[in-house]
């Protein structure tokens, strides 16, 4: 998947690679320790899909962004990163974007409070675009959190409900896809109906995207995403399709029998068949097709005829090379 080839604005693409500058200039405090651990992430890759919805939604591709355009960008993408620090301490993940987690490499305590280093930067350079900047990152951290304690507390339970599902999704990750537009469009000073536009389809874009996420978890082999297919299921985080499936009269029984505590490799891979031999994939599928509908919708109020398109054809993106795996 490469994102930015679907874009297709050229201005956008170059404002990226000067953004890169200022995101490594903005966590480097001049300790050799702490700097080599809050670069650790930025150095090893990562889509950059925050500041590109920023930026993006800023400029419309039609002119170079301005300082506090990508600035605002810098600050979602280090809210982002401050927030994967956190999430591989919780989830116990070891690898991210390719390379040992930081808390595999640095421990636990270091990712937590390197996590809410860049937090702190993130907030400091929100500050510096404005009270109205600063609020929304906030406003975007209470959601990020509040999703993440949501999904904590359903974990193991297969009662879990959609509705706890699409919440914590809005929560953890579509709030600041969300607010990455919204960002954009206050650096740029549009009107308050593009502006929600923008607003919308990047909540939209979130969704779709999370959904996607999880729709890999059990169906891919080989995982794009660099984790084993299946992850979720054995950590007790109950995604969409999973919660499709164990409503289904056929499967639903015996993978409620698996799940509800931690799973070895062969439970994991028998509840994750479970649920693929399920039309559950297809029922999520179907439910981010309905978040893909409002994104178009919300496009109708977004002024620049290449943004519209170039967002259009990011989300259709997410779901069009599913069918593959
Ligand atoms: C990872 O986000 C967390 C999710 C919302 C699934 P990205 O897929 O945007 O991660 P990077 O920034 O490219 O590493
Ligand atoms: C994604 O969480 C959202 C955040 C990081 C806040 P996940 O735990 O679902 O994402 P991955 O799969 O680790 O990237
Ligand atoms: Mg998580
Ligand atoms: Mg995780």
């Amino acid at each position: 998947m490469n994102p930015h080839e679907r874009l297709r604005l050229p201005l956008v693409e170059a404002d990226l690679l000067r953004l890169e500058t200022l995101l490594a200039e903005s966590v480097i405090f001049g300790d050799e320790y702490l700097d080599s651990v809050t670069t650790h992430l930025i150095y090893a890759g990562g889509k950059r899909l925050r500041p590109m919805l920023a930026v993006a939604s800023a400029t419309g591709g039609s002119r170079p962004a301005s300082q506090d355009d990508l600035l605002g960008g810098v600050a979602l993408e280090l809210m982002h990163l401050a927030s994967l620090y956190h999430d591989d301490v919780m989830d116990e993940a070891d690898v991210r974007r390719n390379v040992d987690s930081v808390n595999a490499r640095y421990g636990n305590l270091i990712a937590i409070v390197a996590g809410d280093y860049l937090m702190a930067r993130s907030a400091a350079i929100a500050a510096d675009l404005g009270a109205e900047a600063a609020g929304l990152l906030a406003r975007t951290l209470a959601w990020l959190t509040r999703g993440q304690v949501s999904e904590i507390r359903t974990a193991y339970s297969v009662e879990r409900t959609e509705a706890n599902y699409f919440e914590a999704i809005e929560g953890k990750t579509a709030s600041l896809m969300a607010s990455s537009c919204h960002m954009g469009a206050l650096t740029a000073g549009l009107a308050r109906v593009e502006t929600e536009a923008l607003t919308e389809f990047g909540r939209c874009f979130g969704m779709v995207y999370q959904l996607r996420d999880d729709i890999l978890d059990v169906i891919a082999v080989d995982n794009e995403l660099g984790k084993p297919a299946g992850q979720d299921l054995a950590e007790g985080i109950y995604n969409l399709p999973t919660l499709f499936a164990l409503r289904d009269p056929s499967g639903g029984d015996e993978l409620r029998a698996i799940l509800g505590e931690a799973l070895n490799d062969a439970e994991r891979e028998r509840a994750r068949k479970l649920v693929v031999a399920t039309d559950g994939v297809a029922q999520t599928i179907a439910a981010a097709q309905s978040f893909l509908s409002l994104a178009h919708e919300s496009l109708a109020d977004v002024s620049s005829e290449p943004l519209r398109q170039g967002f259009a054809s990011l989300i259709e993106l997410l779901l069009e090379d599913l069918p593959k795996y």
